[in-house]
């Protein structure tokens, strides 16, 4: 839990509620959580579940790791403290949005298993899916799509996650996707089926 600073606030509630907003986009807010680490695939299945869904008519966001590190969280590093509230206001952002009535692709590699449960935490039974995107180091290491691994081999990069940092797997994710196994396709299909059992697509 961040330190509360700010005193004297009030909560003030709209006169629109999430059940209406859901209502006008037809669909069921969720986060759905996707951790793994660095060149798993997090990223690329997230762009692709979001056009899926937006292609179906249905309103999908990504936000992703290096993007948010670009404004929201630009001064942020990756030493644990950092990444703990890196992950602290992406829960607090991914929550908004779920309650805006959005399907939010929340992709961190978000390596401490606290941090993703204190997530977790903030949101309804059913509201957060965590989806372990799982590729271990060496077949991470072999895509290196970002040159990084090959950088942190060199020293260049501290704090590597799997090279010089932990990545603590998740243990009850309600989805994982193999992602060394099979192609985006399979992942985007497993992950639209899970949408639509729970009925977040109706
Ligand atoms: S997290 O650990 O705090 O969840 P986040 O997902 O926001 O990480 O950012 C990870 C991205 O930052 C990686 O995909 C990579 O491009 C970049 N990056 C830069 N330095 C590091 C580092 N030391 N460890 C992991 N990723 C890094």
């Amino acid at each position: 839990m961040a330190d509360q600073k700010s005193t004297n606030i009030t909560w003030h509630g709209g006169q629109i509620g999430r059940a209406e907003r859901e209502k006008v986009l037809g669909q069921r807010g969720c986060t759905i959580w996707l951790t793994g680490l660095s060149g798993s695939g997090k990223s690329t299945v997230a762009v692709a579940a979001e056009a899926e869904l937006v292609n179906r008519g249905k309103l999908a966001y990504v936000l992703d790791g290096d993007n948010v590190r670009h404004g929201l969280n630009s001064n942020l590093g990756f030493s644990p403290e950092d990444r703990t509230e890196n992950i602290r206001r992406i829960g607090e952002v991914s929550k908004l949005f779920t309650d805006s009535g959005v399907i939010v692709f929340s992709s961190f590699i978000s390596p401490y298993r606290a941090d993703r449960d204190q997530a977790r935490a903030l949101f309804d039974s059913g509201d957060f899916i965590e989806v372990y995107v799982e590729a271990d180091v060496a077949t991470c290491e072999g895509r290196d799509p970002k040159g990084l691994y090959k950088k942190a081999r060199a020293g260049e990069i501290p704090e590597f996650t799997g090279i010089s940092a932990p990545y603590e797997e998740p243990e009850k994710p309600e989805l994982v996707l193999d992602t060394a196994n099979q192609t985006v396709e399979d992942s985007v299909a497993a992950l639209v089926a899970y949408l639509e059992e729970k009925g977040h697509l109706s």
